[in-house]
């Protein structure tokens, strides 16, 4: 069994031939996915990354992931957005959230270059006094400056501690052939992996961007691109009937037709948190442009019940829900009834916990469907490198169909330009000097 779409709750909001009545436009947004005749056509890599990969390249990538193993207490991943997101979302998931304190035979993994926060590095710095330490920038570009500042941090401090040797553990994922990070890597002899040119950052964690830290922190990569081919395969079904990423991409398309305009990703797990921050990247980069787009948003339940649920339940009609019904925990813990039953929870007691985590969604959904938000359910057996490359490509797919339903380019992120130009001007980047004037003169400080 893989990751299901159950639109059971649903009925209340709305009509299956409402979702029926969308199946010419989903079946046009397949054709113009797997014909590439869309938007954004020339960054379809994604699509068949799961049998078509440099089968050579990831041979090389748990080699490489051995030898830091080896090499490295701490493995230090310098990469922003795309770059970043997915390697530390799949740890978090398949390990833990807190994988950096279990006791473990693979390096801790922390990850730098994604803000420009001075305190966030010094605190990194901090950790790897008296540690060997591995580095893996990822830039596709090779010059964003979060990583790049990062880096250029890093890279001196391996230098001061290991001289010329610092080079065999600087470990680069960039473009195959172009870019200052690419140049400097083929002059300092680093080891390189490549972002190929036809995949975007938000979509390429299952390409050398992901796999390489992943796989540094002992998950099983054949698993995951096992799951992730299976996903090829199942979703490339064009039927929406019985294509699960199209009905869920269908039904999201619906709702934000009916004024909901925010998704909420539902998970009852922590591990689950950066997963979630994966999708909002995914779907948020993709879907929001040409003032169009549903915000992605996300909550872990049952914590956030007791802050955002007031609002979810009783606020504005803004949104709907998608829970992640994850059938099997990683661990369960077996509640032993108390002989006292000082606390009174004895009632939960003879079970495992996870049965009480079930009922704490079955108990929102029914609360929520109640106080009038539509409520999706995505069905997840469990969480194993084969269901989360699977999960992986079932977003990649969704979020594809999604934007091309809205009618943009899932595949470009315009938008994101807009600061770097005036984060360049104010700092002084030579070239932007006209800039820099005008914008000076709006600041009010
Ligand atoms: O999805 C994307 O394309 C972005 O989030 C990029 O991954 C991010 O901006 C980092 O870019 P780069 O890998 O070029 O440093």
């Amino acid at each position: 069994m893989a990751l299901r779409f159950n639109s059971a709750y649903l009925k209340d909001f709305m009509a299956e031939h409402e979702i029926g009545a969308l199946a010419p436009a989903v079946a046009a947004a397949h054709d113009a996915l797997h014909n590439k005749t869309g938007l954004g056509n020339d960054f379809l890599g994604w699509v068949e990354l799961p049998t078509n990969y440099d089968k050579e390249e990831f041979q090389r990538i748990k080699e490489a992931a051995a030898r830091i193993q080896k090499q490295a207490d701490v493995l230090i991943v310098i990469g922003i957005g795309g770059s970043y997101l997915g390697a530390r979302a799949v740890i978090e998931l398949l390990k833990s959230q807190m994988y950096n304190n279990l006791k473990k035979d693979t390096p801790d993994i922390y990850f730098a270059g994604n803000n420009v926060s001075p305190s966030y590095l010094q605190e990194i710095l901090s950790i790897c006094e008296g540690r060997d330490v591995a580095v893996n920038v990822i830039s596709k570009s090779g010059t964003t400056t979060e990583p790049a500042l990062a880096f250029r941090v890093f890279k001196k401090w391996l230098e001061d501690k290991y001289g010329e040797a610092a080079k065999e553990r600087i470990y680069c994922t960039t473009d195959r052939a172009k870019g200052t990070l690419k140049e400097l890597a083929d002059r300092m002899g680093y080891e390189t992996f490549v972002v190929p040119d036809d995949v975007g950052g938000r979509y390429s964690v299952l390409t050398a961007v992901g796999l390489l830290p992943i796989a540094a922190a002992g998950c099983d990569l054949d698993a995951l691109m096992a799951g992730a081919k299976e996903a090829q395969e199942a979703l490339a079904n064009p039927c929406l009937a019985e294509n699960d990423a199209y009905r869920y991409a269908a039904t999201r398309f619906a709702l934000y037709q009916k004024g909901k305009a925010m998704e909420l990703l539902v998970s009852f797990d922590p591990c689950f948190v950066t997963m979630a921050e994966w999708y909002k990247q995914l779907f948020g980069e993709s879907e929001g442009k040409d003032d169009k787009g549903l915000f992605p948003n996300a909550v872990t339940f049952s914590t956030d019940l007791h802050s955002l649920g007031q609002f979810i339940q009783d606020g504005s009609k803004i949104l709907f829900e998608t829970f992640m019904d994850i059938k099997k925990p990683k661990k369960d813990l077996y509640l032993e009834p108390d002989a006292q039953n000082f606390d009174g929870l004895n009632f939960l007691a003879g079970q495992d916990m996870s049965k009480v985590n079930a009922t704490v969604m079955d108990a929102t959904i029914l609360a929520h469907t109640e106080g009038g938000v539509p409520c999706a359910v995505l069905e997840m057996p469990e969480i194993s490198e084969h269901e989360v490359g699977y999960m992986i490509y079932f977003f990649e797919k969704a979020c594809a169909i999604s934007g091309y339903l809205l009618g943009v380019n899932p595949f470009d992120q315009p938008g994101v330009e807009s600061y770097k130009k005036n984060m360049f001007a104010l700092l002084g980047k030579p070239g932007y000097e006209d800039r820099q004037a005008a914008l000076k003169a709006k600041l009010s400080k």
